[in-house]
């Protein structure tokens, strides 16, 4: 199929319209702050139009950061009434306010991306000497207080964390959060800009507010909430994001002679073993962790694909998950659904639990393509492409009709669809979508 020239402009204006002065709103009203990870994808859509934009929404991103190298899921530039929870209830004493939680650090994969998209090498040379400091810093982080026994493995505190709100692979270890029963009241906001069918439960929103009250009352003590806090996983998208992070920081550091290799290397060697430690031989997938349990959550989900992503997949286990996803491929019209379709926790329009969405499937189809299979990252690029054509660039898409679901005029899809229709050559993939 071939890309429609039309919607370039279109995507383009959505990031415009989005844009609130140095940092872009995933949609107006539904999400009027910063994201983490939409800002990681957001700069590379900018980054094929506007390089100065780009690198600054970046910048802004990095207001948010605190001082302890923590990079935050939020930050609230500035107050809007539209959406919950918003910064009173996080109760973070700083400025510009922020969320006391994190999300998948693309920052260092997408900083490499712009750097290797950029028409202007010197101010990306420049940028890039600023970010990179900042960008270790919050790597040290993950090492220092969300590993603290260097299991190669990321414990994550709340499913926000994880990008992935809802995701079915999440059910149980919710389950098992006591709601607070003095959790203060609270309207949602959500469910007055989407439908109520496309968004997460009721009570699942109440154990997501129980998990900042927990939070609050620990002081944010990130070594005591590894701990004792009552959700905590390992993810998939958490811990394969971070280890090509990883990989990204380490090429910048050789790049830009930096000279923190070594230490990188060795969170790398940890990571490797710790998300291949993750592989289910039988079902031929990767499978999340419950870190209550030690046990794994045996749902398929996209973010089982990504160890591709990572690059720590063998050959083989690459083979196996290309099968896997052949078959899921026979149960819907659109790749990628968010989880396994023949699964009974699938729902087709429920937000993360059937959904698809284009930035995962940019992740997962960059790894296919890393590893040899081009076909299937071709088709999964243009199965996205397909759907912004067809049902607009819509937050997320039903995998079996198409029809474009939770809000609307979407910043992170209008950059993906950016990024991949004006290069198709997927930036170090060594191989074209
Ligand atoms: C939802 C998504 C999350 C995203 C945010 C803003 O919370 O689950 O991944 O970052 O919206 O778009």
């Amino acid at each position: 199929m071939q890309i429609q020239e039309s919607l370039v402009p279109e995507a383009q204006q959505i990031l415009q319209a989005n844009d609130r002065g140095g940092f872009t709103v995933p949609t107006a009203g539904l999400y009027p702050f910063q994201w983490l990870w939409d800002a990681g994808f957001t700069a590379l859509g900018w980054m094929q139009f506007d390089e100065a934009r780009a690198w600054q929404e970046l910048d802004l991103l990095f207001q948010g950061q605190w001082s302890n190298g923590m990079l935050p899921h939020i930050v609230f530039h500035r107050p809007e009434a539209t959406y919950f929870p918003g910064p009173e209830r996080w109760g973070v004493a700083r400025t510009p306010p922020t969320s006391a939680i994190t999300q998948p650090p693309v920052v260092a994969s997408v900083v490499r991306w712009m750097l290797e998209r950029a028409r202007n090498p010197v101010l990306a040379e420049e940028k890039i000497r600023s970010l990179y400091p900042r960008i270790l810093a919050y790597h040290r982080w993950f090492k220092r207080e969300r590993d603290p026994h260097n299991t190669g493995l990321v414990t994550v505190l709340h499913p926000w964390e994880t990008g992935a709100d809802n995701s079915p692979a999440w059910d149980e270890a919710l389950g098992r959060v006591t709601v607070d029963p003095d959790l203060p009241p609270y309207t949602r906001r959500d469910t007055s800009h989407v439908d109520p069918s496309q968004r997460p439960h009721q009570s699942e929103y109440d154990r997501f507010l129980t998990l900042l009250e927990v939070y609050k009352r620990a002081g944010f003590d990130q070594l005591r909430l590894v701990r004792e806090c009552p959700f905590r996983v390992a993810s998939l998208l958490i811990d394969c994001v971070l280890h090509r992070a990883n990989r990204d920081l380490l090429w910048l550091s050789e790049r830009f002679g930096f000279g923190d290799e070594a230490e990188i290397a060795g969170w790398l060697e940890a990571s490797r073993q710790g998300i291949e430690s993750l592989w289910d031989e039988g079902a031929g997938l990767y499978f999340n962790r419950d870190l209550r349990t030690g046990q794994p959550i045996r749902v398929g989900v996209s973010a089982s694909f990504l160890p591709l992503f990572a690059g720590t997949a063998s050959p083989e286990r690459a083979r196996r998950l290309l099968g896997t996803l052949e078959a899921w491929a026979g149960r819907v019209r659109y790749l990628v659904p968010s989880t396994d379709p023949s699964s009974p926790r699938f729902e087709a329009q429920r937000y993360w639990r059937g959904p698809v969405w284009a930035v995962v499937n940019y992740l997962i189809a960059l790894g296919f393509s890393e590893y040899g299979y081009g076909e299937m990252a071709g088709r999964i690029r243009q199965d996205t492409l397909e759907l912004c054509e067809t049902a607009g660039f819509s937050e997320y898409f039903h995998p079996l009709t198409g029809q474009g679901l939770g809000g609307g005029s979407f910043s992170w899809t209008a950059a993906i669809y950016l990024a991949w229709s004006q290069s198709p050559h997927t930036p170090g993939a060594g191989g074209s979508l």
